[in-house]
């Protein structure tokens, strides 16, 4: 196989990214990371390996640094990583993904970022559509060169700023895993049951013993089950109330629903690396 794209999205936008770059290349397999992860697949062999991901709180989603950990990269493909973001260039995703890439004898050949909306609802609301559709033609105009620049196999390095502060940032975050999840509410006077929430969940986070959500503390932060929801009856924390939800709009709500059928890989045994599983 020519190209493999490995990608975590909770809204969409790290989605359309790796479906623009499968259209645009030739023969590339997309693979979501959540259910890579669950059914224990780390075998990556191509000529060329790439990584689409939201950052997440200045660096890598849980889920993608604990995938990146585990893959075994056969040969010596070429490898690249997109962060999707709000903001671009504060943070250091691919600093922590060079990391992990030199432990296992592999180079991080190209990084970008590409800014399109943040999801983040608890630092601001979604912008208004105008806003969205400049930011949309911004990123596809950016994409077209990344997709020029991974045919060609070229190098390319982008900035990563406040590192410091963001490496401190990140890590406090990432040390609050197990009660991320405890500002979820649920209304559960306007809740459907339609189960949206659970199937979105990368993490199997959700379950619904009377129809309603109960988080279950293995949460990732990714938002998804709150911008999913038809009836905006999750809340995180006040800050999201009132606040627009969010998908990008080139990506169906079935193409964020998980598949986690059959058997979990690593079933019984405890789970693996120091992240999120
Ligand atoms: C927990 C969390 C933290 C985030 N942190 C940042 C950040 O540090 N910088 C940024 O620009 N965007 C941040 N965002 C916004 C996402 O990176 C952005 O919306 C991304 O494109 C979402 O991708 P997705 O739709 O594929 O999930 C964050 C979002 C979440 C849920
Ligand atoms: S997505 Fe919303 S309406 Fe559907 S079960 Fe979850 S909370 Fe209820
Ligand atoms: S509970 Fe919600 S925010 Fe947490 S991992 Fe699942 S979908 Fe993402």
């Amino acid at each position: 196989m020519k190209t493999v794209v490995y990608y975590f999205s909770a809204t969409g936008n790290s989605l359309y990214v790796a479906k623009y770059l499968q259209a645009a290349l030739d023969d590339a397999e997309l693979r979501s990371i959540p259910e890579e992860l669950f059914h224990g697949r780390f075998d990556a062999a191509a000529d060329c390996v790439g990584f689409v991901f939201p950052m997440h709180c200045m660096g890598l989603p849980m889920q993608v640094e604990s995938f990146m950990e585990r893959l075994m990269i056969a040969g010596s493909p070429y490898i690249f990583a997109i962060a999707t973001c709000g903001a671009p260039y504060i943070g250091q995703p691919f600093i922590d993904a060079e990391t992990i890439l030199a432990a296992k004898g592999q180079r991080l050949c190209a990084s970008w970022y590409v800014r399109l909306v943040s999801n983040y609802l608890p630092l601001g609301d979604i912008p208004a559509e105008w806003r969205i559709n400049i930011r949309a033609r911004l990123a596809e105009r950016k994409l077209k060169k990344i997709a020029a620049a991974v045919k060609d196999r070229n190098p390319h390095g982008t900035w990563q700023l406040l590192r410091k502060l963001c490496r401190r940032i990140h890590e406090n975050w990432k040390e609050a895993r197990q009660t991320l999840d405890e500002k979820f509410r649920c209304n559960t006077d306007i809740c459907t049951s339609c189960g949206l929430c659970e199937r979105v969940c990368p993490t199997r986070n959700i379950s619904r013993p009377d129809g309603f959500p109960v988080w279950q503390h293995r949460c990732v932060n990714c938002l998804g089950c709150l911008h999913i929801c038809p009836v905006k009856a999750i809340d995180y924390g006040e800050k999201s109330k009132g606040r627009r939800r969010y998908r990008h709009k080139t990506v169906m709500q079935k193409e964020l629903l998980h598949d986690f059928s059959g058997e979990r890989a690593d079933a019984g045994k405890p789970p693996i690396g120091k992240s999120a599983s």
